[in-house]
């Protein structure tokens, strides 16, 4: 009788470093083999012509997040893991949001409640601190860590998130403390606020002008910002969704005078215009985020960032809201202002295809990079590495099947996520997921989500790589 529960034979391996033909043997749960000759197994796939992938790990989520009065996020923990698997992906990286005033663990609690059972795919929380108070600094905070959160995420605008530079400060000393990393939004609030009072006094608040309120010069200050407060406490950040050329010279320029400073960026910063959000009526609704989309330059500065290792990790932002929604896009405000306009778009499982298309497919980046920055680095920005993040013994056997050559259109009809559209309808894309499979188990598989809310796990995890002193 075999000791193999699954052998995956005659695809190709990609990893962060290497690309190779060899059978992959799984049991218990985890690659035990890698073999070109491996012996029977309970359960055999044929992964010829197809590319072998560590699943995708995607460390920048939004799911079933608290999102203000009578607006609501299209996807629950079931159907964004469900979503995230059929876009290639074995771990997601959602947040547990403190709202003023609440308790950081209280917080944690209910958002893991949410979450415990109803995963597809395996989930691990960010915090998210809105309301820095002593006993969060000085007790919550560092006891979280020790219990497996070890990342958490601080804002620089929106009223009910932002802090002030004091209290990044206190925040980002306590990260430094406990060797958790800070991720930081990088938008500054003042700028913002003053920008939109004026556009909506001057009767401009359509959705278009949710861009015209956010340029990029709010984002380099911001960041600029952030990075001054990180070099004064001597810690390292990640600056997260850096949306054009602006934000991301400040990162190179910090990452060239030595310091730790990682950086993130999104598909939408290299595939979507600020044009985008000027659409007839209210379409451009439709992509409101933030920091917005900018233009094809901000694009071809993104791909520099990317191929010179500026940045580290490419996560999709996945915030979904449904457009047709009084809930989402289209509330009762929404008309009045883009202020009102919920921010975020959904892409956790438009990702990777959109990554590898544009990345792999147009010649642009290596597949050892695609794997780097859609899986590896994940890993090991978060402290989940070496269990995730990639194809080697004693990994977790989360894997993608991956077909390099398949064309396909993205469409809204194909799509598993909560949300009823998507930015990138008509986008075409070379390169698909055609299995998913997490710790050993199918999970998806050309185009069905076969797994069961369930089957994912809620992790806790390490210390990042990244902040190793
Ligand atoms: O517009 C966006 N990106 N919404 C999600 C929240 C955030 O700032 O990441
Ligand atoms: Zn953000
Ligand atoms: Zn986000």
């Amino acid at each position: 009788m075999s000791e193999l529960d699954l052998a995956i034979r005659g695809g190709t391996i990609v990893t962060a470093s290497d690309m190779y033909k060899a059978d992959v043997g799984i049991a218990g749960g985890r690659i035990v083999a890698i073999s070109g000759e491996l012996k029977g197994a309970r359960e055999e796939v044929d992964a010829s012509g197809l590319w072998v992938l560590p699943g995708g790990i995607d460390s920048h989520v939004h799911v079933a997040q608290d999102s203000g009065p009578g607006i609501m996020m299209a996807d629950d923990f079931a159907s964004a893991t469900a979503s995230a698997a059929a876009g290639g992906n074995t771990t997601i990286m959602p947040f547990a949001l403190q709202k003023r005033g609440e308790s950081l663990r209280q917080s944690v609690e209910d958002y893991r409640k949410l979450a415990e059972g109803n995963c597809v795919i395996d989930t691990s929380f960010h915090l998210i601190i809105s309301d820095p108070t002593p006993a969060v600094l000085g007790q919550e905070l560092p006891a979280l860590v020790k219990d497996g959160y070890t990342s958490f995420k601080v804002f620089m605008t929106y009223d009910d998130l932002v802090l002030d530079d004091a209290q990044l400060l206190s925040v980002f000393a306590v990260a430094r403390r406990e060797r958790a990393l800070v991720m930081v939004h990088c938008e500054g609030y003042d700028a913002i606020r003053f920008l939109a009072e004026k556009l909506e006094q001057a009767g401009n608040t359509a959705p278009y002008y949710h861009a015209v309120s956010r340029p990029q010069v709010v984002e380099r200050e911001a960041a600029h910002r952030a990075i001054s407060h990180a070099e004064l406490i001597d810690v390292p950040i990640m600056i997260v969704h850096v949306s054009g050329r602006e934000a991301m010279e400040q990162v190179r320029w910090a990452q060239q005078r030595g310091m730790k400073v990682y950086a993130e960026t999104c598909p939408q910063y290299i595939t979507l215009t600020a044009e985008d959000l000027n659409g007839l009526n209210m379409e451009g609704a439709k992509y409101v985020c933030s920091p917005p989309p900018r233009d094809t330059d901000s694009q071809a500065a993104i791909w520099e960032g990317i191929t010179q290792g500026v940045f580290q990790t490419f996560s999709s932002d996945h915030c979904p809201f449904r457009y047709e929604s009084s809930e989402g896009k289209l509330n009762a405000k929404a008309r009045t202002s883009f202020r009102w306009v919920p921010n975020g778009i959904p892409g956790v499982e438009t990702r990777l295809p959109i990554l590898f298309s544009e990345g792999v497919s147009k010649g642009r980046i290596t597949p050892q990079k695609f794997v780097e920055l859609s899986a590896t680095n994940h890993a090991k920005m978060y402290g989940l590495y070496p269990r995730k993040g990639s194809i080697g013994i004693g990994f977790d056997a989360d894997i993608a099947l991956w077909d390099p050559t398949r064309a396909e259109i993205l469409r809204q009809d194909i799509l598993h996520h909560g949300a009823d559209y998507t930015p990138w309808e008509g986008f075409e894309v070379t390169g698909w997921p055609v299995a998913t499979f997490v710790r050993g188990v199918l999970v998806y598989e050309d185009g069905k989500v076969v797994g069961k809310p369930g089957h994912g796990r809620v992790l806790e995890r390490g210390i990042s790589a990244f902040t190793a002193r």
